[in-house]
């Protein structure tokens, strides 16, 4: 039997590179979007695989994310995974953040997976065995760990959700459904791509730059350590928070 994963913000980024190494490992897919032409484009390029479907969700919003789960729901008895992708990034200090920027960065970063956690509950419980237990990840971000000037509200979103990856695997523990959370460091997306045209308008906000590894992260990086929480090794591991940083939250550089 296919495993199956959804995946959110799956048109972009590490959200993208995990539909795509999920469906070469064989697995079926369903990619999560906003942009129905995006999601098209991908069914495309992926019709190939025999294993990839679509479903339009605005994460930050409960009807979207009810209507995606249902309609996911209407097509599969169960799901064996959920990777929570979709984030955006708000930079500005703390002075210059506008109410409604923190409203859409707690409500994509905050709600959203909670919301999506919670829909697939039921779905994820129905493919959960007491020796292999269905998956849900979250990307979070070392921002969360270590806040960074500049971007005060986006870090506090991916400390919350830090939090929220921990409680959830508590109370979703009894169903057999573990939850972990991944914390990159700066790795080259999209995301990063717009950031750093747009740091030197932010004041006091700078990204972190090369890790201590003497690079940034690639996608791959990230997508490895995703793949790792959704394989046969890490089926005991719960409640965990793992930077994929290069060790750049370890230590303060002198500069
Ligand atoms: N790249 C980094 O350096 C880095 C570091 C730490 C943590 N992260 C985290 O890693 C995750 C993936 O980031 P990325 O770098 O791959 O970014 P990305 O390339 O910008 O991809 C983000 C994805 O999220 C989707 N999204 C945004 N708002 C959404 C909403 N309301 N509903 C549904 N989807 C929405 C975007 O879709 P649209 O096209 O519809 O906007 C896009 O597909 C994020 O949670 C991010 O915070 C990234």
């Amino acid at each position: 039997m296919k495993k199956i994963a959804v995946v959110t913000g799956g048109t972009s980024g590490i959200g993208r590179r995990t539909v795509e190494r999920l469906l070469n490992e064989g697995w079926s897919v369903w990619s999560l979007g906003r942009s129905e032409q995006l999601l098209q484009q991908q069914r495309d390029d992926y019709q190939h695989t025999g294993g990839f479907r679509y479903a339009l969700c605005d994460v930050a919003d409960a009807a979207s994310v009810a209507s995606a789960f249902a309609e996911i729901a209407r097509s599969v008895e169960g799901i064996d995974a959920l990777v929570c992708s979709a984030g955006i990034n708000i930079t500005g200090s703390m002075e210059e953040m506008t109410p409604e920027d923190a409203d859409r960065l707690i409500g994509v970063n905050v709600k959203g997976p909670w919301l999506c956690s919670r829909a697939a509950l039921p779905l994820l419980r129905k493919r959960a065995t007491p020796s292999n237990p269905a998956r849900i990840v979250i990307l979070g971000s070392i921002g969360g760990m270590r806040p960074k000037a500049g971007a005060g509200v986006y870090s506090a979103t991916k400390a919350a959700v830090h939090v929220l990856a921990g409680v959830m695997a508590v109370e979703f523990a009894p169903s057999g459904v573990t939850v972990n959370a991944v914390a990159p460091g700066t790795t080259r997306t999209p995301m990063i791509e717009t950031a750093q045209k747009n740091a030197s308008a932010t004041s006091g906000f700078k990204l972190s730059g090369a890790s201590p590894l003497g690079r940034i992260g690639e996608v791959d990086d990230v997508v490895d350590v995703i793949d790792f929480f959704l394989s046969d090794a890490s089926k005991y591991v719960n409640g965990a928070v793992l930077p994929v940083d290069g060790g750049t939250r370890a230590a303060f550089v002198k500069s």
